[in-house]
């Protein structure tokens, strides 16, 4: 069967609810036609994230009973670790409550003025945090990644020849280059093993740390199975494990591939910089075996990271996104190709080609699909992106206006998927009744979460 029915049988339900047109247009009218002010009461299939919204097994769920809530040497904790080593291969293992204050811990420890984190794509809050520790965040995509129409395999890959090129130069400068897979602002997209060995052997030429942001690693391991030569007959678990044998040390936040609702954790090599976070992680966190986790939270980690790594699970998972992508594509909606292991995204410039980048489109396109199907999608693009030159005040828009329609693990069904489909394709047949949107209120960072806008 090329799209498999779901690997599992449901025992516990939520309700939801489809709202009226007339329902969904006045908590438009609250929300300032920002998906993010509506309240999820109102919203019949969220998408706005994978994040922390995954649906937790029986096992799990039994997990969580067993929780030991020691301050100190909790239980769970050593099978968080055990299952984090078996995985990673990593001795050392930071709890934290989610990748963010990995992210955090991390760079206030190893960046600071001059320092440059190369990163294959930084996703927002890895770059925010380079950022506020006074650091330089650089990405080093493919060039296809930057085409949404291109088609490759391991379009999340690292430019490796450009890597290397500003390796050589400034090398000293540079406390760590970070691989994200999968590269979720690249499209969710996949990189490769070879790409992450080429990455390794360049980082280690010149002498510089190698972690991997691996949020979603066991989809990027699904790929690497399904499409690189070599690797078909191999177990996930066994390409996990090769993974991350070229690397350093690696961070995670578990809302996503560990199929949990809260967590994450850094694991390394190095034992000094491991003493050097426990630290900061006593401050900012707690105990180094909880990091602000409760004994519940380690032990749904822990059986998560393997349910993760299930094939049943990763074909169902993968091939429902792509079911997804592939029939949006077929009537011919823009979307970026081939479809990631998260998300499907469509090109919203394209999408409404009749409205230009300063009215919004993908904000128009999230307004639409909320107002016609209760469904929440999330823009990434102007309104996230744009942002006036610091020399010439005039605004600099991104390259690409894309709308993420991201999924979350086990939740809904094929249904649920075809629903979105067809909603989304009557939508794009009349597209050009859809509106653009100038700003009524914008606050000065991160204004995409708090904006207000109205129809023009
Ligand atoms: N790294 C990647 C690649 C991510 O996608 C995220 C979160 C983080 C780090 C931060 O982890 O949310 O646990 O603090 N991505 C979510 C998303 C929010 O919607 O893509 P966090």
């Amino acid at each position: 069967m090329e799209f498999p029915a779901e690997p599992f049988r449901i025992k516990v339900v939520e309700r939801i609810r489809q709202t009226t047109r007339d329902e969904r247009e006045l908590v438009l009218k609250h929300a300032g036609m920002n998906v993010f002010n509506i309240p999820s009461g109102a919203i019949y299939v969220d998408l706005l994230t994978d994040s922390g919204t995954s649906a937790m097994s029986d096992h799990q769920w039994a997990a969580l009973n067993i929780g030991d809530e020691s301050y100190a040497g909790s239980r769970s904790f050593y099978k968080l670790e055990s299952a984090v080593r078996d995985i990673t291969g990593f001795p050392h293992v930071i709890p934290a409550h989610q990748g963010r204050v990995a992210e955090n811990l991390l760079f206030s420890a190893i960046c600071g003025p001059h320092k440059v984190v190369p990163n294959n794509t930084h996703f927002d809050t890895t770059r925010a945090n380079v950022e506020a520790n006074r650091g330089e965040a650089l990405d080093f995509p493919l060039p296809e990644a930057l085409d949404p129409a291109r088609e490759h395999p391991f379009k999340g890959n690292m430019n490796v020849p450009a890597l290397e090129k500003f390796l050589s130069e400034r090398a000293v400068d540079v406390p760590m280059v970070v691989m994200t897979v999968t590269n979720n602002s690249a499209g969710g997209q996949p990189v490769s093993m070879q790409n992450i060995r080429e990455t390794s052997r360049v980082c280690k030429k010149y002498g510089v740390r190698f972690f991997i942001d691996c949020a979603r690693y066991a989809e990027n391991c699904w790929f690497i199975h399904e499409r690189e030569p070599g690797y078909k007959g191999k177990e996930i678990i066994a390409i996990a494990r090769e993974l991350f044998s070229y690397a350093d040390g690696c961070w995670m936040s578990s809302k996503k591939d560990a199929l949990v609702n809260i967590g994450g954790f850094i694991a390394m090599k190095d034992a000094a910089l491991t003493q050097t976070l426990q630290q900061k992680l006593i401050l900012i966190e707690g105990f180094p075996t909880y990091g602000g986790l409760a004994g519940r939270d380690l032990e749904a980690i822990a059986v998560g990271l393997y349910e993760g790594l299930d094939p049943d699970y990763l074909h169902y998972r993968t091939s429902q996104v792509r079911y997804l992508g592939e029939t949006l594509a077929a009537a011919g909606v823009p979307i970026v190709h081939p479809v990631g292991g998260h998300a499907v995204f469509i090109d919203a410039k394209n999408f409404c080609s009749h409205l230009p980048q300063s009215q919004f489109p993908g904000v128009a396109l999230t307004v639409a699909l909320y107002r016609e199907a209760g469904i929440r999608g999330v823009e990434i693009g102007s309104l996230m992106f744009a942002h006036q030159d610091k020399h010439n005040g005039r605004t600099v828009y991104p390259a690409l206006e894309l709308v993420r329609l991201a999924i979350p693990r086990r939740v809904y069904t094929s249904a649920h998927m075809t629903y979105v489909a067809e909603s989304i394709i009557k939508i794009f047949e009349n597209r050009q009744s859809l509106r653009g949107l100038q700003l009524t209120y914008e606050a000065p960072i991160l204004r995409h979460f708090t904006a207000q806008l109205e129809e023009v």
